[in-house]
């Protein structure tokens, strides 16, 4: 099975064995025992080469809206498509996820990174996240607090990792709504209903963000760093102008993709690999191009932003090798 469709950077690939699930009782008769990866629609993970294993992909559908007395609690398949749903519910006034919008991918895979966009993260809507636990073969339910979120972090990338395949997802939309306006381009909006949020969203993301549909690509291709406070009053020092975010009382995070701009690296092109020119922090793939060529990009960007920053990037997006998930790091730590 070709997995270039499955994956939105879309490099040449194939796996061994692909097994789609519409109904979550194939989970019991699924064999995990050789290599798998579960896969949602791909918008996060890249195959870097032919995968000698299980690419489980998950395509169960429903949604249920259960009405309460001042929330809407929502309980999504794991395999219903992301946008799709942010769309249903800002059409049937359940406001709530505008600021989200246009995220590409499923709502399983949504937990697994907490995902996040201008000033918004999913956990503020989680209410339970429901899983299938591979060794015991039976179905779990984790509340908010048990999925320990994070920054583009959740229990799912570490106790949980390859444990457990996310079934559904319940999500608590309040019925008193306030708007979330501090990021940018929401800034210009006055007293704006949620549909005009959504919409203001959905252009500012179309004016940056690659359509993966017409370019390959995965998202933000790295984090953005969190530094001390002591190192960023040093860069500060050197770039007056660098973006950066409160985190803590000792930390604050910075734009990746503005450190990898004025590094000079927009545009920058290794075979069909790119650091796209409206968002440096998107890599895109224009075709023939392998998984050599992605890393090498990925050393690359890397290295540079070392040399210029002392700053150690590190990628957001899930690299598949051969058999497992592989992480890129800075070559000369
Ligand atoms: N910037 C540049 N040059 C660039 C890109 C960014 O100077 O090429 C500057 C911007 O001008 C801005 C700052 O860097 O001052 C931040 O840029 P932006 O607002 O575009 O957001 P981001 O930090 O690059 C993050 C998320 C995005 C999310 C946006 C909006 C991560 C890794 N990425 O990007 O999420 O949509 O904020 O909230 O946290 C994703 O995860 O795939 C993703 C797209």
């Amino acid at each position: 099975q070709s997995l270039q469709p499955f994956h939105t950077f879309s490099l040449p690939s194939h796996c061994q064995h692909f097994h789609q699930i519409d109904d979550v009782e194939q989970l019991v008769n699924t064999d995990f025992s050789a290599p798998f990866c579960i896969l949602g629609e791909g918008s996060n993970t890249v195959f870097l080469t032919d995968y000698q294993g299980t690419v489980i992909y998950m395509a169960t559908k429903g949604i249920e809206i259960e009405e309460l007395n001042d929330h809407f609690l929502l309980h999504v398949a794991a395999g219903e498509n992301w946008h799709q749903l942010v769309s249903m519910t800002i059409a049937n006034d359940m406001p709530g996820l505008e600021n989200l919008a246009l995220i590409p991918g499923t709502v399983g895979a949504a937990p697994v990174q907490n995902i996040g966009a201008y000033g918004v993260e999913l956990e503020k809507f989680i209410s339970y996240v429901e899983y299938f636990d591979i060794a015991s073969a039976s179905i779990n339910r984790l509340s908010k607090e048990q999925c320990l979120f994070g920054y583009r972090d959740s229990i799912f990338k570490h106790a949980l990792k390859n444990k457990a395949v996310i079934t559904k997802v319940g999500l608590t939309l309040p019925k008193q709504w306030q708007p979330i306006l501090h990021y940018g381009p929401l800034q210009q909006l006055h007293n704006p209903t949620a549909q005009q949020v959504f919409e203001q969203i959905i252009a500012t993301r179309n004016s940056k963000l690659p359509n993966p549909s017409e370019l390959a690509n995965a998202g933000s291709f790295f984090k953005n760093p969190v530094i001390s406070n002591e190192q960023l009053a040093d860069l500060l020092k050197s770039y007056p102008d660098m973006p950066h975010y409160f985190v803590d009382a000792q930390h604050h995070k910075v734009a990746a993709g503005w450190l990898i701009e004025q590094a000079g690296l927009k545009g920058h092109r290794i075979a069909g690999v790119e650091v796209h020119q409206q968002q440096a922090l998107v890599l895109v793939n224009h075709g023939n191009s392998t998984g050599d060529d992605l890393i090498a990009m990925v050393n690359y960007v890397q290295q540079h932003v070392w040399q210029k920053y002392h700053i150690a990037l590190q990628h957001e997006v899930r690299l598949m090798n051969a058999d497992h998930e592989c992480h890129i790091h800075l070559e000369s730590q």
